[in-house]
This record gives C-alpha cells, sequence and structure tokens, in this order.
C-alpha cells in the first residue's frame, strides 16, 4: 500500500469510526480507576479525586468500582492498607454526591503473589465477585501462571476480568487469544481513552477489533487523572463506544 492510498484508507477509516457524541449514562458505572487518594499513581490527594468524580457525574456515570494498583514491591497495598483511604474519599463522595456509588475493587499484577492470595483464604478485592487483575507491558505473561490463576480464580468462584487487553503490544499480532479467553470466562476490558487515540494507533485499533468481535465486556476510565476523564469526553464519538454500549455490561455492575 503507497502512502496516499494509507492516507487515504486513514481518514476513510477515521471518518468511518465517527459518530454522534454518545450519552455516557448508559454505561452507568466505571470498574477500573486509580481515585483512592495517595495509594499509588492515582489521585494524589482528595481534592484530584473528587475532580474526577465530579467529572464522571457530570458525563452521566452513577459510580464506579475504583481499583488501585495492588504490586508486590511497586504499589504494596492489601484491603487493610486501602480500607482507610477508601471511605475517606467514600464519605466525601457521599456529601457531595449521595447518589454516586463507590465501591472498592483492585487492580492486581499478576504474578504469583496473586496466585497465592487467590490459593488461600486471603481477602481479595473484587466487587461482584469480579476480580480485576494487569498483566505487564513489557513481555508476556508465563501462560502456565496466567492458566493456574484464571483457573483457581474462577474455582473460588470469582469472574477475572483483563485489564486494558489492547495495551499489551505483543499480542497486537494475535487478539484472537482474547476469544479463547472470553470462551474460558474472562471478562476483557478496554480503555476508553485506548478508543480515542491515547496510546497510539495499534493499540486503538486492537481496542476496535476486540469490541469488533465482541469479545469486551466493560468500558474502563483506567482514571489516574482528568486526562483519562477528557480522553473518556473524548471516546464518544468512536463508533466502537457506540456498538459497546449495547452489549458492555457496565450498567450491571452495582
Ligand atoms: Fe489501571
Amino acid at each position: 500500500m503507497g502512502w496516499l492510498s494509507r492516507l487515504f484508507g486513514g481518514k476513510e477509516q477515521a471518518e468511518r469510526q465517527e459518530r454522534e457524541p454518545i450519552d455516557l449514562s448508559v454505561f452507568g458505572y466505571d470498574y477500573h480507576s486509580h481515585m483512592v487518594p495517595g495509594v499509588d499513581d492515582g489521585a494524589p490527594d482528595l481534592e484530584a479525586s473528587m475532580e474526577m468524580i465530579d467529572a464522571l457525574v457530570s458525563l452521566g456515570y452513577r459510580g464506579a468500582v475504583t481499583t488501585p494498583h495492588i504490586m508486590a514491591g511497586m504499589y504494596p497495598n492489601s484491603p487493610e492498607t486501602l480500607r482507610g483511604p477508601f471511605e475517606k474519599l467514600k464519605a466525601a463522595v457521599a456529601e457531595r454526591h449521595p447518589a454516586f456509588k463507590l465501591a472498592l475493587g483492585a487492580e492486581y499484577f499478576l504474578d504469583h503473589t496473586l496466585l497465592d492470595a487467590v490459593q488461600s483464604d486471603q481477602e481479595l478485592l473484587a466487587p461482584g465477585g469480579r476480580l480485576l487483575f494487569e498483566l505487564a507491558f513489557a513481555a508476556p505473561p508465563d501462560t502456565a501462571l496466567l492458566q493456574e490463576f484464571l483457573f483457581e480464580a474462577q474455582v473460588k468462584g470469582l469472574k477475572p476480568v483483563m485489564a486494558h487487553v489492547e495495551r499489551y503490544a505483543y499480542w497486537h499480532n494475535e487478539l484472537e487469544r482474547f476469544e479463547e479467553w472470553k470462551e474460558q470466562g474472562v471478562i476483557l476490558q478496554v480503555n476508553a481513552a485506548s478508543l480515542a487515540g491515547a496510546y497510539g494507533p495499534e493499540t486503538q485499533e486492537a481496542a476496535v477489533t476486540c469490541i469488533e468481535k465482541g469479545w469486551v465486556g466493560i468500558l474502563g476510565t483506567d482514571a489516574h487523572g482528568m486526562r483519562h476523564i477528557d480522553a473518556l469526553h473524548a471516546s464518544r464519538t468512536h463508533a466502537a463506544v457506540h456498538a459497546l454500549a449495547e452489549t458492555a455490561l457496565n450498567p450491571k455492575l452495582f
């Protein structure tokens, strides 16, 4: 394909993807954000958390499962360390937006610590029985570890939610993997910011393909700050967001 056809192909594709902005209240609830103040690389303080919540409310959201990172070494959080800061946020939200529902989840990094936690009696943050987990971006996970984790989580009655599936660049040429995981009971989540193009065209294309194939269950903000809420706002015109609105689990998250 020459540069000219690529250029026009790209333009046609952009036009094909363009729609009237969707009313995001059809999604209702978010599942994936970093709004608990001061516990990870998300909101640094309560003011920053509330700015994100205010923006979600103004976009029509009625609640959110917020999901601080839990990653051995990097973010040594646990249900015990997160509960205090979360309750502080919840009280502030209840005062300003009494109808807004807020639940504490977590974004677990897949490693042996997580596998141990799932295999033992440790408390896991998984509202609605949905356990959000992420993989490394630099290299694919150990397949045996991933399969064991998925098996053990489901034996425990949990539904594993794979975070931002489109961001694992090492799988961009083998997206059909996601269909297999969906069939195994994994809920696939994509980031609104990816659809808005925030992570580049390849990540955007991967997100679109997974949605068009019908593999994606949840649209998430992955909000660490206002930049992700702005990206959510920008994603409203994207055809894939419109398509996902028809089938997403978001409205059933609470
Ligand atoms: Fe995240």
